[in-house]
């Protein structure tokens, strides 16, 4: 099915969205398949759930999260029957596969610790109730996580002025979470204030998400985009084109450290040369306090094909070696803010980061 644009609003059907009830499904779009095609596929299982995130038909780290939790829903619909110990069993089969699926965004992890500690706390339930139970805390994920970007979005907001040029990296928008996003939910939300904003996104190499989902999701709502090629951002900014950086994140260390899609380090260290603010904006569920620093964060490394042979077409000589990590880690130093639903956390380090994020 193609579905037509929408041109005022995020995309013209949810990122995903649960149907039905416990025994439902889990319908995503297909974000391989954007800017050409906006089309939806069906998971009825675990693997296929395992499967769009592996290929990043659903990708981006809060979206990442929602779908894994609803993946479990969908990996223990038969096991309604089963005595407890068996429906542990599969719970936790189910949620250790899913965690194979990629290894940097921390959301998913969270995303299925917190399903796993659901269902050991409800004791009194039999295996039914429990798995109604464990759709409805995905369902609280996912509403949670709308929530977090709006206010990512109006606390963003204010660090973004009238008239600016603002750059952007990969893609952290409704593409990549339940809501608006969370560096486009601050561009969405200074827009939707009456700013007026330019942004710069950078293709964003090799997987291009910021060429074919950020220039989408920002020309269906209106926001002014200019693509670049990730080699250019350093002269858009010598140009004075830019007055602000917003990237997202895929996990936080507690010092502050933030790993994000491959190039966001060099975009650090060139806004850092150009003093320009470089912020990163993301909820609290991207926060990995149990790593101390970037340095643990493990990073992605994917198909070489992706570099030699993007979108079908050979690019490179046959059998050149090939190195495809697919993030990098900006350190605490170059972040001048985090943008997070709970406010904007600056300076950035272990302190404030562990204030800001300490459960009242
Ligand atoms: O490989 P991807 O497309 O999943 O990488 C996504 C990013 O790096 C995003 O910037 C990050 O997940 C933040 S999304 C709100």
């Amino acid at each position: 099915m193609t579905l037509s644009a929408n041109s005022h609003s995020g995309p013209p059907v949810p990122t995903l969205e649960w149907i039905g009830d416990a025994g439902g499904f889990l319908r995503l779009i297909d974000q391989t398949l954007l800017p050409v095609e906006c089309r939806h596929i069906e998971c009825r299982t675990a693997e296929c759930v395992w499967e769009a995130i592996r290929t990043l038909r659903v990708r981006g780290a809060p979206a990442i999260g929602v779908a894994a939790a609803y993946g479990v829903v969908l990996g223990l619909q038969d096991a309604l029957d089963l005595p407890r110990p068996e429906f542990d069993a599969r719970l936790n089969s189910v949620t250790d596969y899913l965690a194979t699926s990629r290894p940097t965004a921390v959301n998913l992890f969270w995303a299925l610790d917190r399903l796993r500690r659901v269902a050991v706390e409800e004791t009194d339930l039999d295996s039914r109730q429990r798995h109604a139970r464990l759709l409805a805390e995905a369902r609280e994920i996912e509403r949670e996580d709308r929530e977090m970007c709006a206010a990512i979005g109006r606390h963003g907001a204010a660090l973004l002025a009238d008239g600016m040029g603002v750059l952007t990296h990969c893609n952290a928008g409704a593409l990549a979470t339940a809501g608006d996003g969370t560096a486009l939910a601050v561009i969405f939300a200074a827009a939707a204030a009456g700013k007026r904003l330019h942004v710069y996104a950078d293709e964003t190499r090799p997987l291009l998400q910021g060429a074919r989902l950020t220039c989408w999701e920002l020309q269906q709502r209106q926001v002014p985009v200019t693509l670049i090629c990730d080699s250019m951002a350093g002269q858009v900014m010598r140009e004075r084109r830019v007055q602000a950086v917003v990237t997202g994140a895929d996990r936080i260390a507690a010092n502050g450290d933030a790993a994000n899609k491959i190039g966001t380090y060099s975009v650090a260290v060139l806004a850092r040369a150009h003093a320009i603010p470089f912020y990163v904006a993301a909820p609290s569920s991207t926060f990995d306090l149990s790593l101390a620093t970037g340095a643990e964060i493990p990073i992605e490394e994917r198909q070489p094909a992706e570099i030699t042979h993007g979108f079908g077409r050979q690019t490179a000589p046959d059998g050149i070696g090939v190195y495809n990590p697919a993030f990098d880690v900006t350190p605490a130093e170059y972040i001048s803010a985090l943008i997070t639903e709970r406010g904007v956390i600056r300076p950035v380090n272990t302190a404030s980061i562990a204030g800001a994020l300490a459960t009242e």
